[in-house]
């Protein structure tokens, strides 16, 4: 593993320190609903200031294609950033340009300026080469927080680096170490619970997987593929039946290799979504053709927790029940509680896994939760990342 540029071998006194963080946060209107992206930028800010830096806070929020669009706008984030750390943060209405150079070579030790969305510009996401040497202009140094966006090569994780001296931030270095630590390390035995809608989304991790861990646990959506490659019916579950064959010969590579999989063997289902709707719990050869399954059934919660009870490394991507729903958030729940009693390491795979350990478990109560989604799961599944090399060399 090479190594990533230390902010301890960094000299930023005096300087100004442009600091790429990922404040892709849920909101609801202007409410930012989960702060812990934010949170976690914390300790790189405060040392930057500490040791006399000044600071300008990048970050994109959204999707909103190269277009300005006031929804996506990051004001009310700089607001909250100034609350978390109890500093005066200004907001600037723009990445690039006058306003923003004229505001950054004023800067003064101690002082933060964040600037607006940087996925307005289209050559945030394309990586042009004079976008970056804009951001580039505004500061003397760069350091990547953004961990969850590593696997973007993006003009602001890419593009900068190459132009400035860099180095990667606190949460990135955790986040990467912790991760790879995994991949080269893992205390056995090392069980891998995986759930969400897609298997497309996750194929690589799981065959990446494959070489890591000794058990595998397949729920969510995604294991009414492995049902249907079992050669059951799904009924009207969400599926995915062309990646069958893809299945099929998964499961017989983990046969071979003595990797043991956990897929369901009974599972709650109902005729709809709707709130209220009766709920029944089946065998898996007993769904119904008018059947969605939305959660594991008790007898495969009970199964997951025998093996995650022996386990000294659990890791756990992706929810195993529509928890959108409460009463399909119980198999999760109790896989939740027997990963905290069994005192394995347990390193959560962020995104959606972490919002539900919010609304129904402790996540403090994990050894790990990391704040990527997709970065953790490229990361894990070997992936050369642009964000990460860009900081190693
Ligand atoms: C995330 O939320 O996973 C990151 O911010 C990356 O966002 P993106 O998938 O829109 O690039």
């Amino acid at each position: 593993m090479t190594e990533l540029m230390s902010l301890h071998g960094m000299d930023v006194k005096g300087k100004r320190v442009l600091v790429r963080v990922d404040f892709n946060v849920p909101m609801d209107g202007t409410k930012i609903t989960d702060e812990r992206r934010i949170e976690a930028a914390v300790p790189t800010i405060e040392y930057l200031l500490d040791q006399g830096a000044s600071v300008i806070v990048a970050s994109h929020l959204g999707r909103p294609d190269g277009k300005v669009m006031a929804e996506l706008s990051l004001e009310p984030i700089a607001a909250k950033l100034g609350e978390v750390l109890d500093r005066k943060v200004e907001f600037i209405a723009e990445a690039v340009g006058l306003e923003v150079s004229a505001r950054a070579k004023k800067l003064k030790p101690g002082e933060i300026i964040m600037l607006e969305n940087l996925r307005f510009y289209p050559e945030e996401e394309s990586n042009g080469i004079e976008f970056a040497r804009e951001l580039a202009s505004l500061a003397d140094a760069y350091v990547d927080d953004a961990f969850a966006c590593v696997h973007r090569a993006h003009a602001s994780i890419v593009g900068v680096p190459a132009l400035l001296p860099h180095a990667a931030g606190f949460l990135v270095e955790e986040e990467f170490h912790t991760l790879h630590g995994l991949l080269e390390k893992p205390e056995h035995p090392f069980v891998a619970i995986i759930g969400g809608a897609k298997v497309a989304d996750k194929f690589e991790l799981l065959e990446s997987l494959l070489k890591l861990v000794d058990t595998i646990v397949i729920g969510g959506a995604m294991a009414n593929t492995f049902l249907l490659a079992q050669g059951y019916s799904v009924g009207k579950s969400i599926c995915e039946p062309e990646l069958k064959g893809r299945v099929v010969e998964f499961i017989s590579q983990a046969e071979e290799r003595g990797v043991a999989l956990v897929l369901p063997t009974d599972v709650v289902v109902a005729h709809s979504l709707t709130k209220g709707e009766p709920t029944r719990k089946v065998a898996v050869s007993e769904i119904g053709d008018a059947d969605l399954a939305l959660d594991l059934g008790p007898e495969t919660a009970d199964a997951i927790e025998a093996v995650v009870s022996k386990a000294n490394t659990v890791f756990w991507n992706g929810t195993l029940g529509y928890t959108e729903l409460e009463v399909y958030a119980n198999a999760s729940t109790a896989v939740a509680q027997a990963i905290i009693q069994s005192g394995a390491r347990s390193i959560i795979g962020g995104g959606d896994t972490a919002g539900f350990l919010d609304q129904y478990s402790n996540p403090a109560k994990f050894s790990f939760v990391s704040t990527g989604g997709g970065a953790a799961l490229e990361l894990l599944a070997g992936k050369d990342l642009p964000g990460i090399r860009a900081l190693q060399q």
